[in-house]
Protein backbone atom coordinates (compact mmCIF):
# COMPACT_ATOMS: atom_id res chain seq x y z
CA UNK A 1 0.00 0.00 0.00
CA UNK A 2 1.26 3.14 -1.26
CA UNK A 3 -1.56 5.08 -0.42
CA UNK A 4 -1.59 7.41 3.05
CA UNK A 5 -4.50 8.90 4.49
CA UNK A 6 -5.03 11.08 7.03
CA UNK A 7 -6.53 10.05 10.47
CA UNK A 8 -9.61 12.29 9.38
CA UNK A 9 -9.72 10.66 5.69
CA UNK A 10 -9.73 6.77 7.85
CA UNK A 11 -12.18 7.55 10.23
CA UNK A 12 -14.27 8.99 7.09
CA UNK A 13 -13.45 5.72 5.51
CA UNK A 14 -14.33 3.48 8.18
CA UNK A 15 -17.51 4.77 8.85
CA UNK A 16 -19.15 4.37 5.38
CA UNK A 17 -17.54 0.91 5.48
CA UNK A 18 -19.41 0.25 8.72
CA UNK A 19 -22.78 1.78 7.12
CA UNK A 20 -21.90 -0.53 4.12
CA UNK A 21 -21.95 -3.15 6.04
CA UNK A 22 -24.99 -2.29 8.16
CA UNK A 23 -26.65 -1.84 4.92
CA UNK A 24 -25.41 -5.14 3.10
CA UNK A 25 -26.26 -7.20 6.10
CA UNK A 26 -29.83 -5.85 5.98
CA UNK A 27 -30.05 -6.65 2.37
CA UNK A 28 -28.74 -10.63 3.43
CA UNK A 29 -31.23 -10.80 6.24
CA UNK A 30 -33.94 -9.20 3.80
CA UNK A 31 -33.14 -12.27 0.87
CA UNK A 32 -32.85 -14.82 3.57
CA UNK A 33 -36.19 -14.21 5.10
CA UNK A 34 -37.68 -13.63 1.47
CA UNK A 35 -39.79 -17.31 0.33
CA UNK A 36 -41.13 -15.09 -1.98
CA UNK A 37 -38.03 -15.78 -3.90
CA UNK A 38 -37.64 -19.39 -4.52
CA UNK A 39 -34.91 -19.91 -2.05
CA UNK A 40 -35.54 -22.27 0.83
CA UNK A 41 -35.16 -21.15 4.79
CA UNK A 42 -31.96 -22.59 5.71
CA UNK A 43 -32.97 -24.55 8.17
CA UNK A 44 -32.20 -23.39 11.88
CA UNK A 45 -28.56 -24.70 13.71
CA UNK A 46 -28.08 -26.91 15.62
CA UNK A 47 -30.01 -29.42 13.96
CA UNK A 48 -32.09 -32.36 15.30
CA UNK A 49 -30.42 -34.85 16.56
CA UNK A 50 -31.63 -38.93 17.29
CA UNK A 51 -29.48 -41.61 19.45
CA UNK A 52 -28.27 -43.65 17.12
CA UNK A 53 -26.67 -47.33 16.96
CA UNK A 54 -22.84 -46.80 17.46
CA UNK A 55 -21.47 -50.58 15.78
CA UNK A 56 -23.63 -49.85 12.70
CA UNK A 57 -21.92 -46.24 12.80
CA UNK A 58 -18.25 -47.73 12.87
CA UNK A 59 -18.93 -50.35 10.13
CA UNK A 60 -20.02 -47.06 7.76
CA UNK A 61 -17.23 -44.64 9.03
CA UNK A 62 -14.60 -47.65 7.32
CA UNK A 63 -16.85 -48.25 4.67
CA UNK A 64 -16.99 -45.11 3.48
CA UNK A 65 -13.43 -44.65 3.55
CA UNK A 66 -13.16 -46.77 0.73
CA UNK A 67 -16.34 -45.36 -1.30
CA UNK A 68 -13.63 -43.05 -3.94
CA UNK A 69 -15.90 -43.19 -6.36
CA UNK A 70 -18.09 -40.70 -4.31
CA UNK A 71 -15.37 -39.08 -2.49
CA UNK A 72 -13.91 -41.40 0.32
CA UNK A 73 -10.71 -40.88 2.20
CA UNK A 74 -11.24 -39.98 6.51
CA UNK A 75 -12.84 -36.83 6.54
CA UNK A 76 -15.42 -37.69 3.97
CA UNK A 77 -15.92 -40.98 5.51
CA UNK A 78 -15.93 -39.66 9.39
CA UNK A 79 -18.43 -36.85 8.58
CA UNK A 80 -20.50 -39.40 5.70
CA UNK A 81 -21.18 -41.76 8.30
CA UNK A 82 -22.60 -39.93 10.85
CA UNK A 83 -24.08 -37.94 8.25
CA UNK A 84 -25.96 -40.92 6.64
CA UNK A 85 -26.88 -42.36 9.96
CA UNK A 86 -29.10 -39.24 10.63
CA UNK A 87 -30.29 -39.25 7.37
CA UNK A 88 -31.69 -42.64 8.13
CA UNK A 89 -32.97 -41.62 11.29
CA UNK A 90 -33.88 -38.10 10.65
CA UNK A 91 -34.49 -37.63 7.44
CA UNK A 92 -34.33 -33.68 6.33
CA UNK A 93 -32.37 -31.66 6.68
CA UNK A 94 -29.87 -34.09 6.59
CA UNK A 95 -30.63 -35.04 3.18
CA UNK A 96 -29.53 -31.37 1.46
CA UNK A 97 -26.03 -32.07 2.47
CA UNK A 98 -23.12 -33.28 0.92
CA UNK A 99 -20.69 -35.41 2.50
CA UNK A 100 -18.10 -34.24 -0.04
CA UNK A 101 -18.17 -31.14 2.01
CA UNK A 102 -15.56 -32.53 4.30
CA UNK A 103 -13.44 -34.51 1.31
CA UNK A 104 -10.91 -31.86 2.31
CA UNK A 105 -9.72 -33.13 5.40
CA UNK A 106 -8.47 -36.22 3.93
CA UNK A 107 -4.98 -36.62 4.88
CA UNK A 108 -4.87 -34.00 7.62
CA UNK A 109 -6.11 -31.62 5.05
CA UNK A 110 -5.61 -32.47 1.46
CA UNK A 111 -2.59 -34.71 2.61
CA UNK A 112 -0.94 -31.63 4.62
CA UNK A 113 -0.67 -34.01 7.66
CA UNK A 114 -2.58 -31.52 9.76
CA UNK A 115 -6.03 -32.11 11.97
CA UNK A 116 -6.63 -35.94 11.24
CA UNK A 117 -9.50 -36.63 8.92
CA UNK A 118 -11.39 -38.41 11.32
CA UNK A 119 -11.57 -36.04 14.07
CA UNK A 120 -11.88 -33.40 11.52
CA UNK A 121 -15.44 -35.27 9.80
CA UNK A 122 -16.70 -36.66 13.36
CA UNK A 123 -16.23 -32.74 14.69
CA UNK A 124 -17.61 -31.15 12.07
CA UNK A 125 -21.07 -33.38 12.50
CA UNK A 126 -20.51 -32.78 16.13
CA UNK A 127 -20.68 -28.84 15.47
CA UNK A 128 -23.91 -29.38 13.38
CA UNK A 129 -26.15 -30.72 16.09
CA UNK A 130 -24.88 -29.27 19.12
CA UNK A 131 -24.64 -25.57 20.50
CA UNK A 132 -21.23 -23.92 21.20
CA UNK A 133 -20.11 -24.89 24.48
CA UNK A 134 -21.68 -28.47 23.72
CA UNK A 135 -19.23 -28.78 20.67
CA UNK A 136 -16.55 -27.16 22.09
CA UNK A 137 -16.52 -30.19 25.08
CA UNK A 138 -17.78 -32.89 23.02
CA UNK A 139 -14.97 -32.41 20.56
CA UNK A 140 -11.92 -31.90 23.08
CA UNK A 141 -13.41 -34.85 24.44
CA UNK A 142 -13.10 -36.70 21.30
CA UNK A 143 -9.59 -35.44 20.49
CA UNK A 144 -8.20 -36.26 24.02
CA UNK A 145 -9.77 -39.89 23.49
CA UNK A 146 -7.76 -40.55 20.11
CA UNK A 147 -4.56 -39.31 21.45
CA UNK A 148 -4.79 -41.65 24.24
CA UNK A 149 -6.78 -44.62 22.55
CA UNK A 150 -4.84 -47.70 20.91
CA UNK A 151 -6.07 -47.67 17.49
CA UNK A 152 -7.48 -49.37 15.98
CA UNK A 153 -9.47 -50.88 18.46
CA UNK A 154 -10.23 -54.83 18.90
CA UNK A 155 -13.36 -54.40 17.94
CA UNK A 156 -12.61 -53.06 15.10
CA UNK A 157 -9.95 -55.30 14.47
CA UNK A 158 -12.37 -58.11 15.07
CA UNK A 159 -15.03 -56.80 12.47
CA UNK A 160 -12.27 -57.18 9.87
CA UNK A 161 -11.28 -60.86 11.33
CA UNK A 162 -15.10 -61.65 10.85
CA UNK A 163 -15.24 -60.19 7.74
CA UNK A 164 -18.23 -58.14 9.40
CA UNK A 165 -17.85 -54.92 7.33
CA UNK A 166 -19.20 -53.87 3.77
CA UNK A 167 -15.95 -53.55 2.07
CA UNK A 168 -13.41 -56.26 3.69
CA UNK A 169 -10.02 -55.55 2.07
CA UNK A 170 -7.77 -56.52 4.33
CA UNK A 171 -9.09 -59.29 7.30
CA UNK A 172 -6.07 -59.77 9.41
CA UNK A 173 -5.78 -57.51 13.16
CA UNK A 174 -3.62 -55.16 12.57
CA UNK A 175 -0.96 -53.86 15.21
CA UNK A 176 -1.73 -50.77 17.20
CA UNK A 177 -0.44 -47.88 18.93
CA UNK A 178 -1.30 -44.85 20.66
CA UNK A 179 -0.17 -41.26 18.86
CA UNK A 180 -0.26 -39.61 21.62
CA UNK A 181 -1.37 -36.60 18.73
CA UNK A 182 -4.03 -35.80 17.23
CA UNK A 183 -1.95 -34.81 13.80
CA UNK A 184 -2.28 -36.79 10.86
CA UNK A 185 1.41 -36.98 10.42
CA UNK A 186 2.29 -37.75 13.69
CA UNK A 187 -0.64 -40.59 13.78
CA UNK A 188 0.35 -42.07 10.40
CA UNK A 189 3.73 -41.95 11.14
CA UNK A 190 3.92 -43.84 14.39
CA UNK A 191 1.66 -46.28 13.41
CA UNK A 192 3.70 -47.18 10.33
CA UNK A 193 6.40 -47.62 12.43
CA UNK A 194 4.87 -49.67 14.84
CA UNK A 195 3.19 -51.97 12.22
CA UNK A 196 6.65 -52.12 9.88
CA UNK A 197 5.22 -50.66 7.09
CA UNK A 198 5.41 -47.68 4.79
CA UNK A 199 3.06 -45.06 4.71
CA UNK A 200 1.47 -45.82 1.51
CA UNK A 201 0.86 -49.34 2.10
CA UNK A 202 -2.67 -50.97 1.82
CA UNK A 203 -2.34 -51.96 5.42
CA UNK A 204 -1.91 -48.30 6.38
CA UNK A 205 -4.51 -47.39 4.38
CA UNK A 206 -6.55 -50.18 5.96
CA UNK A 207 -5.58 -49.14 9.40
CA UNK A 208 -6.83 -45.46 8.70
CA UNK A 209 -10.06 -46.66 7.45
CA UNK A 210 -10.51 -49.04 11.20
CA UNK A 211 -10.06 -45.74 12.76
CA UNK A 212 -12.76 -43.79 10.88
CA UNK A 213 -14.83 -46.43 12.12
CA UNK A 214 -13.61 -46.39 16.34
CA UNK A 215 -13.86 -42.10 15.50
CA UNK A 216 -16.90 -42.15 14.71
CA UNK A 217 -18.07 -44.78 16.88
CA UNK A 218 -16.63 -42.82 19.77
CA UNK A 219 -18.23 -39.37 18.86
CA UNK A 220 -21.53 -41.08 18.31
CA UNK A 221 -21.19 -42.71 21.39
CA UNK A 222 -20.73 -39.35 23.65
CA UNK A 223 -23.40 -37.50 21.45
CA UNK A 224 -25.80 -40.25 22.57
CA UNK A 225 -24.56 -39.38 26.21
CA UNK A 226 -24.66 -35.86 25.95
CA UNK A 227 -28.04 -35.79 24.52
CA UNK A 228 -29.38 -38.63 27.22
CA UNK A 229 -27.39 -36.21 29.81
CA UNK A 230 -25.18 -39.19 30.49
CA UNK A 231 -22.13 -37.49 29.33
CA UNK A 232 -18.66 -37.19 31.49
CA UNK A 233 -15.67 -36.90 30.38
CA UNK A 234 -13.22 -39.13 30.29
CA UNK A 235 -9.80 -37.28 28.88
CA UNK A 236 -7.37 -36.43 31.51
CA UNK A 237 -4.62 -34.14 29.76
CA UNK A 238 -0.84 -35.27 30.48
CA UNK A 239 0.45 -34.05 33.81
CA UNK A 240 3.20 -32.33 31.59
CA UNK A 241 1.22 -30.00 29.81
CA UNK A 242 -0.50 -28.23 32.31
CA UNK A 243 2.97 -28.17 34.09
CA UNK A 244 4.37 -26.34 30.85
CA UNK A 245 1.23 -24.19 30.13
CA UNK A 246 1.64 -22.93 33.99
CA UNK A 247 4.59 -21.05 32.93
CA UNK A 248 3.90 -20.30 29.22
CA UNK A 249 0.28 -18.82 29.56
CA UNK A 250 -1.65 -17.56 26.62
CA UNK A 251 -0.76 -14.05 28.21
CA UNK A 252 2.59 -14.22 28.70
CA UNK A 253 5.30 -12.57 26.69
CA UNK A 254 8.26 -13.50 28.48
CA UNK A 255 8.63 -16.72 29.57
CA UNK A 256 7.12 -17.17 25.66
CA UNK A 257 3.21 -17.71 25.48
CA UNK A 258 1.70 -20.15 23.62
CA UNK A 259 -1.84 -21.88 23.50
CA UNK A 260 -2.90 -25.59 22.73
CA UNK A 261 -3.86 -28.84 24.33
CA UNK A 262 -1.29 -30.67 22.51
CA UNK A 263 1.41 -32.57 24.24
CA UNK A 264 4.24 -30.31 24.20
CA UNK A 265 7.41 -32.75 24.80
CA UNK A 266 6.01 -35.14 21.55
CA UNK A 267 7.37 -31.80 19.84
CA UNK A 268 10.14 -30.13 22.36
CA UNK A 269 12.36 -31.96 23.58
CA UNK A 270 11.74 -29.11 26.72
CA UNK A 271 14.68 -26.85 27.01
CA UNK A 272 13.84 -27.27 30.36
CA UNK A 273 12.56 -30.88 31.02
CA UNK A 274 15.35 -31.62 33.45
CA UNK A 275 14.71 -29.17 36.14
CA UNK A 276 11.07 -27.36 35.47
CA UNK A 277 11.63 -25.64 38.38
CA UNK A 278 14.14 -23.39 36.80
CA UNK A 279 14.66 -23.39 33.41
CA UNK A 280 17.90 -22.98 31.76
CA UNK A 281 16.58 -22.50 28.13
CA UNK A 282 19.89 -24.06 26.77
C1 LIG B 1 3.27 -30.56 16.86
C2 LIG B 1 4.49 -30.06 17.47
C3 LIG B 1 4.36 -29.12 18.66
C4 LIG B 1 3.66 -29.35 19.82
C5 LIG B 1 2.82 -30.56 20.19
C6 LIG B 1 3.90 -28.18 20.66
N1 LIG B 1 4.73 -27.32 20.01
FE1 LIG B 1 5.43 -25.56 20.74
N2 LIG B 1 6.19 -25.10 18.96
C7 LIG B 1 6.31 -25.98 17.90
C8 LIG B 1 7.01 -25.33 16.81
C9 LIG B 1 7.36 -25.97 15.48
C10 LIG B 1 7.29 -24.03 17.26
C11 LIG B 1 8.04 -22.93 16.50
C12 LIG B 1 9.52 -23.25 16.46
C13 LIG B 1 10.12 -23.24 17.79
O1 LIG B 1 10.21 -22.18 18.40
O2 LIG B 1 10.52 -24.33 18.28
C14 LIG B 1 6.78 -23.92 18.62
C15 LIG B 1 6.92 -22.82 19.45
C16 LIG B 1 6.72 -22.81 20.83
C17 LIG B 1 7.11 -21.76 21.76
C18 LIG B 1 7.78 -20.44 21.40
C19 LIG B 1 9.24 -20.68 21.36
C20 LIG B 1 10.03 -19.40 21.18
O3 LIG B 1 11.19 -19.54 20.79
O4 LIG B 1 9.52 -18.33 21.45
C21 LIG B 1 6.78 -22.17 23.02
C22 LIG B 1 6.99 -21.44 24.33
C23 LIG B 1 6.14 -23.46 22.86
N3 LIG B 1 6.13 -23.82 21.53
C24 LIG B 1 5.65 -24.21 23.90
C25 LIG B 1 4.85 -25.32 23.75
C26 LIG B 1 4.04 -25.90 24.79
C27 LIG B 1 3.98 -25.41 26.24
C28 LIG B 1 3.38 -26.96 24.22
C29 LIG B 1 2.37 -27.86 24.90
C30 LIG B 1 1.14 -27.21 25.34
C31 LIG B 1 3.78 -27.03 22.83
N4 LIG B 1 4.65 -26.01 22.57
C32 LIG B 1 3.36 -28.02 21.93
C33 LIG B 1 5.84 -27.28 17.84
C34 LIG B 1 5.03 -27.85 18.80
C1 LIG C 1 8.89 -22.50 35.63
C2 LIG C 1 8.45 -21.89 34.40
C3 LIG C 1 8.55 -22.72 33.12
C4 LIG C 1 8.08 -23.98 32.91
C5 LIG C 1 7.38 -24.90 33.89
C6 LIG C 1 8.38 -24.29 31.52
N1 LIG C 1 8.99 -23.24 30.93
FE1 LIG C 1 9.57 -23.13 28.96
N2 LIG C 1 10.42 -21.30 29.32
C7 LIG C 1 10.37 -20.61 30.51
C8 LIG C 1 11.09 -19.37 30.36
C9 LIG C 1 11.29 -18.33 31.46
C10 LIG C 1 11.57 -19.33 29.04
C11 LIG C 1 12.39 -18.23 28.35
C12 LIG C 1 13.77 -18.21 28.83
C13 LIG C 1 14.48 -19.45 28.50
O1 LIG C 1 14.64 -19.72 27.30
O2 LIG C 1 14.84 -20.14 29.45
C14 LIG C 1 11.13 -20.57 28.40
C15 LIG C 1 11.39 -20.93 27.08
C16 LIG C 1 10.83 -22.01 26.42
C17 LIG C 1 10.92 -22.27 25.00
C18 LIG C 1 11.63 -21.40 23.96
C19 LIG C 1 13.07 -21.24 24.19
C20 LIG C 1 13.89 -22.41 23.84
O3 LIG C 1 14.93 -22.54 24.49
O4 LIG C 1 13.53 -23.19 22.93
C21 LIG C 1 10.26 -23.43 24.75
C22 LIG C 1 10.09 -24.13 23.41
C23 LIG C 1 9.73 -23.91 26.01
N3 LIG C 1 10.10 -23.01 27.02
C24 LIG C 1 8.99 -25.06 26.17
C25 LIG C 1 8.59 -25.57 27.40
C26 LIG C 1 7.97 -26.87 27.58
C27 LIG C 1 7.68 -27.85 26.49
C28 LIG C 1 7.72 -27.00 28.92
C29 LIG C 1 7.14 -28.19 29.64
C30 LIG C 1 7.83 -29.45 29.45
C31 LIG C 1 8.17 -25.77 29.57
N4 LIG C 1 8.70 -24.94 28.62
C32 LIG C 1 8.03 -25.50 30.93
C33 LIG C 1 9.69 -21.01 31.64
C34 LIG C 1 9.13 -22.24 31.87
Amino acid sequence: MTERLTRKELLTRSAKCAAGIVAGGAAIDVLLRNKSIGAPAAPAWPWPYQALDVEKVRILGHDLYYDSANGGGCGYGAFGAILQALKDAVGDPYTTLPPQLMYFALGGAASWGTLCGALNGASAAISLVCDKASCTKLVSELIGWYTQTKLPSALSNECAVNNAYGVNKVSETLAQNVSGSPLCHVSVSLWSEAAGVATNDPKRAERCARLVGDTVAYAVQILNDHFSAKFVAGYVPPADVAICESCHTPTATNPPSTNGKMECVQCHEAPHRENLATPTGN
